[in-house]
């Protein structure tokens, strides 16, 4: 056991309604490597939370006729019941409702005040009368309206207190570009270009137009706005500027914070920002994932329940759906989610996997020794190959949650499941078990299945927690056997190990009847298979000269920044190969810069050049229709060179 301790944090999350599977993706991550810390030995600390407060709240509320903290209470319930559900083993629940943030969060505003940090202006931008909302242009609608209500804003502003970013704006800068607080780094450069580059813009950080937020103790119509109340839980939660807790020298500075990618700005500039005014250490780690998409956008609570996690883990369990989100996502890229794919992935790998591994293992055991293996032991072909591969794992996996890339880690835990299940054909135990002079041969094989087993599970049981233990019961594994030290060596299992046939822990799901199954229970055709998409009618016929006037090219995308004033036009610097250009694109509601920088696209690079609010474009990005009317970019072959023509 060591001493050493482990701190990792999610996001707190908006109480705005019915959390979904994609609410569940960083929660499950982060419970999945505190698991594993836990199991290393570390004293960990893993925290989650809600974020309670704010203009949306209050309105909230108000529809519903309640109080905002009726609303929220009610809300961080349903929040709770979900991790429960998905067996997360948070050490910490804050609501920023609670007493000793909000006395935290007073006092962190007014040091920052006292530091010279914060100072008193005008917030400016445009304002909703009949919402009595401010926004920014980028969040106007496609006509500059408000993008709630459409209806026409009028310039305004309002007394608010700011942030000073500018004075960190070169640490910042190595911090992400030099050191390996960001992950994965190649988000850094972006953030950096579109961010810091233009010079940091102070951050607005109390308002006086709604009340719903921590009051600012110095000047009573001011709250606190957002990003000082929400970011602080990291600290507040340990016990820092409160006496609630008493953990913050202990815990301080996390090692992870785990955040989706439309946060990471706060994450990687705010809040590193905010920790050096006050002069506190950084934390180690921002590992940035992507969206968990449905239908090519992000998922979010408007796209109906059948991406609700409570409905899915009842018919899978938690387990398979855990396994499911993490094994899909790949660190820094989108995960797209179909009902269909998830339980294809069920069957691939849990039941015809591991389910299957464990089934035949243990009936043969049963059927030829009467579930008590004999100790007699003979070696054979194969059994080196396995064993390395099964004694190599935890080093291998430990590897990957270090650099928290967890669907790397399932993926070589399930690599050595295969390996063991291909071992079962070469080493044929049913042609053995037919020859009583193959007995103790037998029993080998069957003893390195097991202790493959007992390794492969040891490991998974961080990311699986509720169906390993049954498993261990099944392979005749104590606690003993299945801790970290065990997971790295073989032969742990006692020689005439008894083993327990039990019930069939992932059975085989039939797709087809299970698809209609949950399209009646949540309505049709709300998987991403979308059956009714026509084609659009074929335009007139054109010859190929017709065709040869379109000059088509490959491009590489170098820079890529949302257009000021415009909700749907990204600015995008490509390598063409003949000395770049810059094209305007219609995409910034399905697209962020930081997705299509590094990306190969394919342009029209003939057209004549033309304005886009204001911004000059030379030529179009090619994208196709998805059937939900958004759109996806084409990405050609990355080996094909920049300037080389489509024909
Ligand atoms: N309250 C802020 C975070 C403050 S942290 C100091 C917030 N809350 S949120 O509820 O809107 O989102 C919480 C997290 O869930 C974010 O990281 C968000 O990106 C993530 N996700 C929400 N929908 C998601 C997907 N569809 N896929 C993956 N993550 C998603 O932002």
């Amino acid at each position: 056991m060591t001493n050493k301790t482990f701190y990792i944090t999610t996001p707190i999350y908006y109480p705005s309604g019915s959390p979904h599977i994609g609410t569940c993706y960083t929660t499950v991550a982060c419970d999945s490597i505190a698991r594993y810390k836990r199991m290393q030995g570390f004293d960990v600390m893993f925290l989650t939370g809600t974020d309670e407060h704010g203009q949306k709240i209050e309105e909230k509320a108000k529809e519903q006729g309640v109080t905002p903290k009726q609303y929220v209470d009610e809300i961080s319930k349903i929040f709770k019941r979900l991790w429960e559900t998905m067996n997360i083993s948070y050490d910490r629940y804050i609501r920023t409702t609670d007493d000793y943030h909000v006395e935290a969060i007073q006092k962190i505003f007014k040091e920052l005040y006292d530091r010279g940090y914060i100072y008193k202006g005008e917030y400016k931008g445009k304002y909703c009368t009949p919402c009595e909302s401010f926004w920014t242009e980028s969040q106007l609608d496609e006509n500059g309206c408000c993008p709630e209500c459409h209806r026409e804003v009028t310039q305004a502003s309002e007394e608010a207190y700011f942030f000073k970013m500018s004075p960190f704006a070169d640490r910042i800068e190595k911090l992400l570009t030099e050191t390996d607080f960001l992950r994965p780094k190649s988000r850094a450069k972006e953030i950096v270009n579109n961010f810091i580059k233009p010079g940091l813009e102070d951050l607005c950080v109390s308002r006086t137009s709604f009340s719903w937020g921590i009051p600012v103790t110095f000047d009573k119509k001011h709250v606190v706005y957002v990003w000082v109340d929400a970011l602080f839980n990291y600290c507040t939660a340990l016990g820092f500027k409160n006496d609630r807790y008493n953990d913050y020298d202990k815990f301080w500075p996390a090692d992870v914070h785990m955040v989706a990618k439309d946060i990471m700005r706060f994450h990687a500039i705010i809040w590193p920002a905010m920790l050096m005014a006050l002069d506190m250490p950084l934390p180690k780690h921002l590992a940035v994932h992507g969206w968990i998409t449905f239908n090519g956008q992000k998922m979010s609570k408007s796209m109906g329940n059948v991406i609700d996690p409570f409905i899915l883990s009842e018919r899978y369990g938690a387990d398979a759906i855990r396994y499911h989100i993490l094994r899909e996502m790949a660190l820094g890229a989108d995960s797209s989610f179909s009902n269909e794919i998830m339980i294809n992935r069920i069957n691939s790998d849990l039941a015809n996997g591991l389910g299957n591994l464990v089934s035949r293992t243990v009936a043969m055991a049963d059927k030829y020794f009467g579930a008590t293996l004999p100790k007699e032991r003979e070696a054979g072909e194969f059994d080196d190959e396995l064993i390395a591969e099964a004694t190599a794992l935890r080093d291998k996996v430990d590897e990957f949650i270090d650099n928290t890339q967890l669907n790397n880690a399932l993926s070589e835990i399930f690599k050595v499941i295969s390996r063991a299940n291909k071992y079962i054909d070469e080493t044929t135990p049913w042609i053995l078990g037919k020859d009583e002079s193959k007995k103790a041969r037998l029993a080998t094989v069957l003893y390195n299945l097991l202790e493959t087993i007992r390794i492969t599970t040891s490991l998974l049981s961080c990311f699986m927690p509720s169906e390993m233990p049954k498993i261990w019961e099944q392979i005749g594994a104590s606690a003993d056997d299945v801790n970290y030290e065990s997971a790295g060596k073989f032969n742990v299992l006692p020689l005439d190990v008894t083993v327990h046939r039990g019930e069939i822990l992932f059975p085989r799901i039939d797709v087809e009847k299970e698809i209609e199954a949950l399209n009646a229970i949540l309505g049709d055709n709300k998987d991403n298979k979308d059956d009714s998409f026509k084609p659009e009618e074929l335009r007139e016929e054109i010859n190929i000269d017709d065709f040869a006037k379109a000059d088509l090219r490959v491009a590489l995308v170098t820079k890529c920044e949302r257009v000021k004033k415009s909700k749907k036009l990204l600015c995008l610097q490509l390598d063409d190969g003949m000395g770049g250009r810059q094209v305007v694109s219609g995409i910034a509601e399905w697209y962020t810069p930081e997705e299509l920088v590094g990306k190969k696209v394919m342009i029209v690079a003939n057209l004549k050049p033309i304005k886009l609010c204001g911004v000059e474009s030379n030529g179009m990005i090619c994208a196709a229709d998805m059937p939900d009317g958004t759109c996806k970019v084409i990405h050609p072959d990355e080996s094909l060179p920049n300037g080389s023509r489509v024909r």
